[in-house]
């Protein structure tokens, strides 16, 4: 984005920590106000008469329901935009010869741009949520756009995801409303390194939380994207620290929450056996905990959708699991970053 464009929210990269504590203070505020039935009016009409347009390439669940739900209450429209919706691209048109044999390409395959889709959609709406492929067509939609781009989930982040998890973590440990999170706090990450890690990562070492990420050799976070974790850093006073295993025992020690994600992200599925197998001995288990030396009041965090190779039920559907209101969170980090982000032209406050 240009300096004068719009506001996007690409990553948990793009927020300062301040900024990060403020979308998901606002995000309980926000929570607590719709539940008391005490909206505040310039909340349930901040986006009225204000089109979102959901562009998403992949399935969801969690993203999009909260997404549409959020908009409604704000008294806007959701559009969903699914990849058969529009002309989006999906296989590319070398020739006209090409695009008119109609075996090879359905002529309602037409294959319109990034750069042309994302003009067009922006000039007759308040917001793009885009859930894609490669991260570069998400800031690739942002680039040419007119308003606000929300990631929706990318191939390397999940920004609106991170802040639900942070305010479930605020409400699991926080003793103070005002305090986003308590000191000292340890994250155990015990699976594959993908998009939720990576912004979750960001996301801590901006708080001050610090994250210990269990992987199987050859699933490592890579180099560039680790280097874009430690500069978060700079950016505070007190920042958590990155430590990296291939042992899940020696990421769970001390710590106060173990989280993990599917081992076959969407667009790997080829790779599935693969990684079934390269990721055995990762599953989070209370036995692993207990070895590990977990804290004892350690709590289990996923952003779902989930898989039992990754998670034992004995852990998914415990006391110590926070997966369900994790979820629910995701409307309410919804609803906080359409206000920060479209109500209130990317100023969060
Ligand atoms: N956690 C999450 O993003 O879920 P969906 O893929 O169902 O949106
Ligand atoms: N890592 C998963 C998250 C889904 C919400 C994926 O990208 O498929």
């Amino acid at each position: 984005a240009s300096a004068s464009g719009p506001k996007h929210l690409m990553s948990m990269d793009d927020v300062s920590p301040d900024e990060l504590s403020k979308l998901v203070l606002n995000a309980a505020a926000i929570k607590r106000a719709v539940k008391a039935g005490e909206p505040s009016p310039e909340f349930s009409a901040g986006l009225t008469g204000k089109t979102v347009a959901m562009m998403f390439s992949k399935l969801s669940t969690r993203t999009r329901v909260s997404t549409e739900a959020a908009v409604a209450m704000m008294g806007g429209h959701p559009m969903f935009l699914g990849k058969n919706d529009i002309q989006l691209g999906v296989s590319p048109v070398h020739s006209i010869k090409h695009m008119l044999d109609e075996k090879a390409h359905p002529r309602n395959q037409v294959n319109e741009s990034l750069l042309d889709t994302s003009k067009v959609i922006s000039s007759m709406t308040s917001c793009m949520v885009a859930r894609v492929g490669p991260h570069s067509d998400v800031t690739e939609l942002a680039r040419h756009s007119s308003v606000p781009v929300i990631n929706a989930l990318s191939a390397d982040f999940h920004p609106l995801q991170i802040i639900a998890d942070y305010l479930t973590i605020h409400e699991a440990f926080s003793k103070d409303a005002k305090e986003l999170v308590p000191g000292g706090l340890k994250i155990a990450w015990v699976g594959d390194a993908n998009n939720v890690l990576f912004d979750l990562a960001i996301a801590s070492v901006k708080l001050g939380v610090d994250i210990a990420v269990a992987t199987p050799k050859g699933y490592e976070i890579p180099k560039v994207m680790e280097q874009l974790i430690q500069q978060q850093a700079g950016t505070t006073k007190n920042p958590g620290k990155l430590i990296q295993t291939n042992v899940p025992e020696e990421a769970v020690k001390n710590a106060d929450i173990l989280v993990t994600d599917t081992w076959v992200s969407m667009g790997q599925e080829e790779e599935t056996k693969k990684r079934l197998q390269a990721f055995s001995g990762f599953q989070i288990t209370s036995e692993l905990a207990k070895r590990g030396g977990a804290k004892s009041g350690w709590k289990f965090m996923h952003c779902l959708p989930r898989h039992q190779e990754e998670v034992a039920d004995e852990v998914f559907y415990s006391d110590r699991s926070l997966v369900f209101p994790e979820a629910e969170n995701r409307l309410w980090a919804a609803a906080s970053a359409l206000q920060s982000f479209v109500v209130n032209k990317g100023k969060i406050m």
